[in-house]
């Protein structure tokens, strides 16, 4: 199996990638322990933030069983910087090709966005099999990804942007998409304010959506 397809089926397995935004490192930890108790062993650690670096490399060495990665990833010094933390895939609100040519060239598992058939054609044409579906709301969700997929056979997509645990069953049930991505079981208040058991038990309400 190559190193592309074991990540695949890790995000799959997981089926909800949170998406988090870190002010302080010293969080990092707490949440990624938060996050991994209530089913969702996984974080992909924006590049908005200042503490993103540190961030990674605090879940990398003490959450071991955590997926941890980074988000926001606008270019390729973000991405090198992520990936010497400890960031085990690079995932982007858009596609950059520098980005995703380096990481495809160092075996970094990489999911650039793309929400028209344009940007997907750009995308699967460097080699890449799931793109993320961002804004996915406001890009038209369920019914835009449907229409993509029809088209693009195989390729699949992680919806992120108005995901919730609303919704969450929706998005998962179509085949094209292998998992989805999101803030809201760790929005940044959340987190600011320390509420990891408030995080540990939306997780879980996540993750009972995904095993379903
Ligand atoms: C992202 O970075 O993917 C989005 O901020 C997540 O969108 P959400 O806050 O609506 O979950």
């Amino acid at each position: 199996m190559s190193y592309m397809d074991g990540f695949y089926q890790s995000v799959e397995q997981v089926g909800v990638v949170p998406v988090v935004v870190l002010d302080r490192s010293e969080d990092a930890v707490p949440l990624g322990k938060a996050l991994a108790e209530g089913g969702l062993p996984a974080a992909e650690v924006t590049f908005r933030t200042a503490a993103a670096a540190d961030s990674i490399r605090a879940i990398a060495n003490e959450c071991p069983d955590v997926l941890v990665g980074s988000g926001t990833v606008l270019n390729e010094e973000q991405a090198r910087c992520a990936v010497d933390a400890g960031a085990r895939f690079v995932v982007s609100p858009g596609y950059d090709l520098g980005v995703v040519r380096w990481c495809l060239s160092h075996q970094v598992p990489v999911i650039p966005a793309g929400v028209t058939p344009t940007e997907v054609t750009a995308l699967v044409n460097e080699g890449v099999e799931v793109t993320k579906f961002f804004p996915a709301a406001q890009y038209g969700g369920l019914s835009t990804i449907r229409a993509l997929a029809s088209v693009f056979v195989g390729h699949r997509f992680m919806p992120t942007g108005g995901v919730n645990a609303e919704n969450l069953k929706d998005y998962l049930a179509d085949p094209a998409i292998i998992a989805c991505g999101g803030t809201w079981m760790c929005k940044p208040a959340m987190i600011r304010a320390g509420e990891f058991d408030r995080i540990c038990e939306l997780s879980r309400e996540a993750a009972a959506i995904v095993r379903g």
